[in-house]
């Protein structure tokens, strides 16, 4: 059917064609009809195709219409992981106190990690269980278990006080369990210089455990041992959810442990020639040292350390930016 008038055997092709057996008195007449036939052929033919397209262009305007008035869609962003919000917290805060950036490689010697720090080679935190031993020609390779060595670095690196550094890293240990993790995160603090004093100590502490944890806060110290530092100390701040009222959390104490700290070992001065030789002049300082992702789970309410390690978007995305 389609072909039925404008083909080249169609009956519009059939009609000229007949022109020639039309008598020459008449053709100029029936010519003329012939070619108003065509005429009006191809115009109906345009219109009924300018009508089709118009109608598909309608629809195809109705269907993907565009509110110029709606606000935009917002691309998805990252955000920054609570392990890394809270170590540069933990750095603004000391960095106020005057307190410089230090940083030390992740795999360490023995000398650095535990010898300088007066953990001699039966120290318990020497066995093979806690520490990740490295193979290694020059001998005597680990992976850092704490952020300390940084104390050493820093302090062969100046050569003499005062020192200064915060060093924030990841440290390794052999375990794994609800609140322990074979890599986590540490925040070291060194101060040394002439007459430091532990009071001091606990002016920085008590500053920091305020800026992070809120105005009221409270810090107690509680005699301990680590072999790099004499007298040492654990520090708890006052409960985080109760205020120190006592709960769940706190199990009834109204106190959390978040760090250890103390005076640096006179141990530690003679492995880095500090107080003798080029520098006889006598020093003191503090260290401490903090587990960021506990911190963390203190301050996010975070019940389980492996939730911080398992990368799970819909755990991540409630820190924000
Ligand atoms: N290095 C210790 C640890 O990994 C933490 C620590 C305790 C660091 C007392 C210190 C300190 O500097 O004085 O458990």
């Amino acid at each position: 059917m389609d072909n039925k008038f404008l083909s080249k055997k169609g009956a519009l092709s059939e009609l000229l064609k007949a022109l020639r057996d039309v008598s020459a008195a008449d053709r100029p007449k029936v010519g003329a009809r012939a070619n108003e036939a065509k005429t009006k052929l191809e115009a109906a033919l345009v219109a009924k195709r300018d009508g089709f397209e118009n109608e598909a262009l309608a629809s195809r305007l109705e269907k993907e219409r565009v509110d110029f008035t709606l606000p935009a869609r917002r691309a998805p962003v990252g955000s920054l992981h609570p392990v890394t919000k809270i170590t540069a917290e933990i750095v603004a805060i000391f960095r106020r106190l005057g307190f410089e950036l230090a940083e030390g490689p992740e795999i360490e010697t023995e000398f650095n990690n535990f010898d300088a720090l007066n953990m001699r080679e039966d120290h318990p935190a020497r066995d093979m269980q806690d520490t990740f031993y490295v193979q290694s020609e020059k001998g005597g390779r680990l992976l850092r278990t704490h952020t300390s060595p940084v104390q050493i670095r820093s302090m062969l690196a100046k050569k003499k006080p005062p020192v200064r550094i915060l060093c924030p890293g990841a440290v390794f240990r052999s375990d794994y369990d609800m609140t322990h993790s074979p890599m986590f995160h540490q925040v070291e603090g060194l101060y040394v210089d002439r007459d430091v004093s532990f009071a001091e100590l606990r002016g920085a502490l008590l500053f920091f455990a305020r800026e992070m944890f809120g105005a009221q806060t409270q810090i107690r110290l509680r005699p301990s041992y680590f072999p790099f530092v004499e007298p040492g100390a654990e520090v708890d701040v006052t409960c985080v959810l109760c205020k120190g009222k006592g709960c769940r959390v706190c199990k009834d104490t109204g106190w959390l442990e978040i760090l250890g700290g103390g005076m640096v070992h006179p141990k530690v001065f003679e492995a880095v020639g500090y107080g003798t030789g080029e520098n006889p002049e006598p020093v003191t300082g503090f260290a401490f040292g903090m587990g960021v992702e506990r911190i963390a789970m203190l301050k996010y309410g975070v019940p389980d350390l492996r939730l911080l390690f398992e990368n799970d978007v819909r755990f991540l995305k409630q820190f924000g930016v």
